[in-house]
């Protein structure tokens, strides 16, 4: 494993390998857990050597306590890659090796689908997402480039990015991991105490409810039994709930058949928020 901190001498490195070597990429914000080594792996199995950045994007957080306080365990995410059997590259650059100037997200249009749920509640968090994607792309060229589903509405802004701004790399989606109580991984975990962690259950135990119940309930009934849920445990404080179409991201009133749907939901778990969704049909 070799660790690159400037881009110059990642982009060296990697022009100079050999032309027709595969280039599997996996950005991180570090903090990594099994969720992120299974995106290595899955990448690794896919491509002749992987790149994995590890950087905590400044311009896609909006609350700047959060990023201060988003986990950062750099020497632990390079011990976990180092156990990994293949080529992995690592890419930890500081934020002047990728903003020079003004540290600033560009104004993105993702077709609305930034002003749906994350986006609503993020003002401005897609438009960073997709400046630093859009830098690491160019970067790294690679031709494949991994995302976790927890993070369900970036996953399909990642690939509207790709179509609107012609980058040639494939964007493949992985299924979520979850802890064996069901709460997804996610780097934010590391931030919950022990009593946090199982209280962050019912995230998991709600979706799962929706996701049982969905045939045979309308989706209003499906709001409220969610409302409840979240009332009666003070422990979490629900920021959004939704059922929304896969593919357009737009809250759903009602089923439409032929259409796909899922289940989003944010929730503060004490200054925590965690984020999970689940495919409904
Ligand atoms: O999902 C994340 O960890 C981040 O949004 C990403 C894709 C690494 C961009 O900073």
């Amino acid at each position: 494993m070799v660790i690159y901190t400037q881009k110059e001498s990642l982009v060296q490195a990697l022009s100079s390998g050999n032309k027709n070597n595969k280039i599997g990429f996996v950005p991180t914000m570090g903090a990594l857990h099994n969720g992120h080594i299974s995106l290595v792996k899955k990448a690794l199995s896919e491509n002749d050597l992987v790149v994995v950045s590890i950087f905590v994007n400044p311009t896609q957080f909006n609350n700047s306590a959060d990023l201060q306080k988003y986990p950062r365990t750099p020497e632990d995410d390079i011990s976990l890659l180092k156990i990994i059997k293949g080529e992995v590259i690592v890419y930890l650059p500081e934020v002047s090796d990728l903003y020079e100037g003004s540290v600033s997200a560009k104004k993105h249009n993702f077709n609305g689908l930034e002003n749906e749920m994350e986006g609503k509640h993020r003002k401005g968090h897609f438009d960073g997402v997709g400046t630093i994607l859009e830098k690491f792309f160019k970067i790294i060229k690679p031709q494949n480039a991994y995302f976790g589903e927890k993070d369900f509405q970036q996953f399909q802004i990642v690939k509207k990015l790709v179509a609107v701004e012609k980058l040639p790399v494939k964007i493949v989606g992985c299924p979520i991991l979850r802890e064996t109580n069901g709460l997804a991984m996610s780097s934010r975990n590391k931030r919950l105490s022990v009593k946090q962690f199982e209280e962050a259950t019912l995230i998991y135990k709600t979706l799962k409810e929706v996701q049982e119940k969905f045939s045979s309930t309308s989706i209003a009934d499906l709001n409220a039994l969610v409302a409840e849920q979240f009332l009666q445990n003070t422990n979490l404080k629900l920021e959004y709930f939704e059922i929304a179409n896969e593919k357009t991201l737009k809250t759903a009133k009602r089923k439409n058949k032929g259409s796909k749907y899922r289940a989003f939901i944010a929730a503060f778990v004490g200054e925590v928020r965690l984020i999970d969704n689940m495919p409904l049909n």
